[in-house]
């Protein structure tokens, strides 16, 4: 490790960036030579929105100590003091002192945009001030992008009104929901909002609908936008003095709040409604880029954590990285070193954060780091701006972020593809932003400050870039179109093309482009509609049940059977009992069934040994049980008998599967490759898949994986390369494919 640690980072040393031994370890920052010039970089995002250091932020952190100190008294008494100690907080946010002017600008207009820098308490303060207010008629709803951000934000402001959650704070995300009758204000993700609509097209529960990290500019945060926009017309439009008949209607409050300087053109989208700008804490950071680019980030991430480790004074880390993966490989070489460093060394704690984090996890992240600790927060780019987290002095970027993608030409439409791109320059600044939110800071970028150049300004929208079809079925059920909606930024033609031929494959429209009654049954389930098309063609095949089972494990955020490369025969070799010739989908149902079974005598523990033992991820059952459970509800709901099996017969099943996947389907060529039926890409089958050995006429696949490896190009995939090229990945790439 100290050969590591010490030999590898030349820091702050243009010099050693040029030395040999820093091609090998990559990892060397240059500081830049010219004072200035750093400086200034430092400067430019300080700049941005606001930059006041502040005098409170010594107080904050005191206070903090305070709270984790308390450890004595009873616990009412301790209740008392957390919620106190909240209070305290939140009158000290730089928000606090616009408070006022939010509650009338809102109390004034159909429509407020709110500017702030991340962590000046947009989030969690805005919808407390409207409530607190007493002006709030109905409900208020407040959208997030991603699950996390929903669930950890109401938990927060849960406790900060000290209320236990889910009753006046509760949160909906897609299979998951804490709410009763009492909840006024409801954090949820946009795509959980859209699909209340199709219930309650205008919203008419809600008196505020609050549209938060907009500048994300996801889909579902667009589709948002574009039908708050339709409803306020309905439901305002009597609002003028001598329109009195029209009044019975509740009007809607609409706040869109946004991290980053776009609000104009949010403005512009509604009418020139006002934007209020809230100064938020920005210290200033120093932004380090690498002497060259580096091949592989994870492991320049653990040389530079571990730089910063020994290095540099106490403080937090904070590690952006794309996904999930990554981010267990790099937990498991943190924790790995971690054990070597000296006695008496600072100890490290390493927090992962992402999307499909189970709760309890995620509330470490916030939990004040213990003494003599570095904490360690490995991160998606949710922690760019919807979660701030305290006590970071030290951010490492690795410029790589998952982006969805679209990819008509090579899949032949269907899924959204995972991506990891680069960042934007935009992206780049937040995350550099973040180390810089208490005092001065720290940014260590894993690229070359020409890279930093190269990077795009902002990202494109995602209703240019991701699969529509979800989105069309959605508008279609409340009687819309996409053509007809009026968007922020347009879908391009080719993508509204490829979402109604999709559709009308599935059978969800017809050749009018009318909904079906197959498609609105299709609607009410909360599944990709190629998944909602297989539920239902399962109770024409007496498979509901077996089917059910399968959709939860696909639906499910972690792997079944997880990569655990250092005991990859092990694993296959325990897996092999459950497979299933017919391919991979059933074999995911014979495990499903197996730890069913067992679930029916055995406990806890008995699961878990029975989990390890057969190498398959127990979390990925228990989190397709609760998946399956609400799926069950909703066909309970739409009267579909939900118990219905076809025990060990497979037919049924393939045949559901099918109905939905008919675009992902190929046929086996003479050369034993698979040609995809209604796509040009030749596909090859994946080698973690079951169904291996005899090649069979033809087959069909729910996931596309683009592998990335110079030593696996064969003439065809090269072949297969030259028609993927408009995606940037390295100069080899071949496609495989899961399949049954
Ligand atoms: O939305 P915005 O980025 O403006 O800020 P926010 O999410 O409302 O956060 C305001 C403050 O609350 C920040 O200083 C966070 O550190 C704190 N907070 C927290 O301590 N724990 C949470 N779970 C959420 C927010
Ligand atoms: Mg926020």
């Amino acid at each position: 490790l100290g050969g590591m640690v010490h030999g590898a980072f030349a820091h702050k040393s243009p010099d050693a960036a040029a030395g040999p031994a820093s091609k090998k370890r990559a990892a060397v920052y240059m500081d830049s030579e010219d004072e200035d010039e750093d400086g200034g970089r430092a400067a430019a995002f300080t700049n941005g929105i606001a930059n006041h250091s502040t005098p409170s932020g010594g107080k904050r952190k005191k206070m903090r100590k305070n709270g984790a100190a308390n450890g004595g008294g009873n616990a009412q008494a301790q209740a008392a003091a957390k919620t106190r100690l909240l209070q305290e907080q939140r009158a000290q946010l730089p928000i606090a002192q616009g408070r006022d002017a939010i509650v009338r600008a809102v109390a004034a207009n159909d429509v407020t945009i709110v500017l702030g820098e991340t962590g000046s308490g947009k989030t969690t303060q805005i919808p407390q001030y409207l409530l607190e207010a007493g002006t709030l008629a109905g409900l208020l709803a407040i959208t997030q992008p991603r699950r996390v951000a929903a669930t950890s934000l109401a938990a927060r402001v849960s406790q900060e009104q000290g209320r236990p959650l889910g009753t006046l704070v509760g949160y909906a995300v897609r299979f998951d929901e804490k709410l009763s009758d009492e909840t006024r204000v409801k954090y949820l993700t946009d795509g959980m909002l859209m699909r209340e609509m199709m219930g309650d097209p205008m919203l008419e529960r809600y008196g505020v609908v609050i549209v938060d990290e907009a500048h994300e500019r996801t889909l579902r945060t667009d589709l948002v936008l574009a039908s708050l926009k339709r409803i306020l017309k309905e439901r305002n439009a009597g609002q003028a003095p001598g329109k009195g008949k029209e009044r019975a209607r509740n009007p809607l409050k609409v706040v869109v709040m946004s991290a980053t300087l776009d609000a104009e053109k949010f403005s512009r989208f509604f009418d020139d409604a006002p934007v209020l700008y809230v100064k938020g804490r920005q210290h200033p950071v120093s932004v380090y880029h690498t002497a060259t680019s580096q091949t592989d980030y994870v492991d320049a991430a653990l040389r530079t954590f571990y730089q910063i480790h020994v290095d540099y004074p106490v403080g937090d880390v904070l590690i952006f990285l794309p996904g999930q993966e990554d981010i267990e490989s790099l937990e498991l070489s943190i924790r790995t070193y971690a054990k070597q460093l000296p006695a008496n060394a600072l100890g490290v704690l390493v927090c992962p954060l992402y999307a499909s984090l189970p709760n309890a996890k995620q509330s470490r992240v916030f939990a004040p780091t213990p003494a003599h600790t570095r904490k360690c927060i490995l991160a998606t780019n949710i922690a760019e701006t919807s979660i701030t987290i305290p006590g970071v002095k030290y951010v490492i970027d690795t410029g790589k972020q998952k982006e969805k993608r679209h990819l008509t030409r090579m899949t032949g439409s269907g899924f959204d593809t995972l991506l990891t791109t680069d960042i934007t320059k935009s992206s780049a600044m937040q995350r550099a932003g973040r180390a810089g939110r208490e005092g001065p800071g720290n940014c260590f970028r894993l690229y070359t400050e020409d890279a930093f150049d190269a990077m795009a300004l902002s990202s494109e929208p995602e209703v240019r870039r991701s699969s529509l079809t979800s989105a069309l079925l959605q508008l279609k059920c409340t009687g819309q179109d996409l053509e007809s909606i009026d968007f922020m930024d347009n879908p391009e033609v080719e993508a509204v093309g490829s979402a109604l031929r999709t559709l009308w494959l599935l059978d969800a429209i017809d050749v009018k482009r009318q909904l079906t009654a197959f498609g609105r049954s299709m609607a009410s389930f909360p599944l990709e509609p190629q998944y909602a098309a297989i539920l239902l063609a399962s109770v024409d095949n007496k498979c509901v049940a077996d089917v059910i089972s399968i959709l939860s494990l696909l639906s499910s955020s972690s792997p079944l059977f997880p990569d655990s490369s250092a005991q990859r025969d092990d694993a296959a070799e325990a897996r092999l009992k459950f497979r299933h010739p017919s391919g991979d989908h059933l074999t995911m149902l014979n495990v499903f069934r197996a730890y069913d079974e067992l679930s029916a005598s055995e406990g806890k523990g008995a699961r878990r040994d029975w989990c390890r033992q057969n190498y398959v991820n127990e979390r990925a059952l228990r989190e397709a049980g609760d998946i399956r459970t609400q799926l069950r509800g909703v066909c309970e709901r739409t009267q579909l008998d939900w118990a219905v099996s076809c025990g060990d017969a497979d037919g049924p099943v393939l045949k559901s599967l099918t109905r939905g996947l008919l675009q992902h389907a190929a046929f086996l060529q003479p050369d034993g490759s698979y040609k995809q039926t209604l796509g040009p890409s030749v596909i090859k089958i994946h080698p973690s898949s079951f169904l291996t050995g005899k090649p069979c006429p033809a087959i069909i696949y729910n996931e596309l994986v683009r592998l990335s490896s110079a030593a696996a190009v064969t003439s065809r995939a090269e072949c297969i390369h030259r028609c993927t090229q408009h995606i940037s990945t390295p100069a080899a790439s071949r496609l495989c494919l899961r399949h049954s």
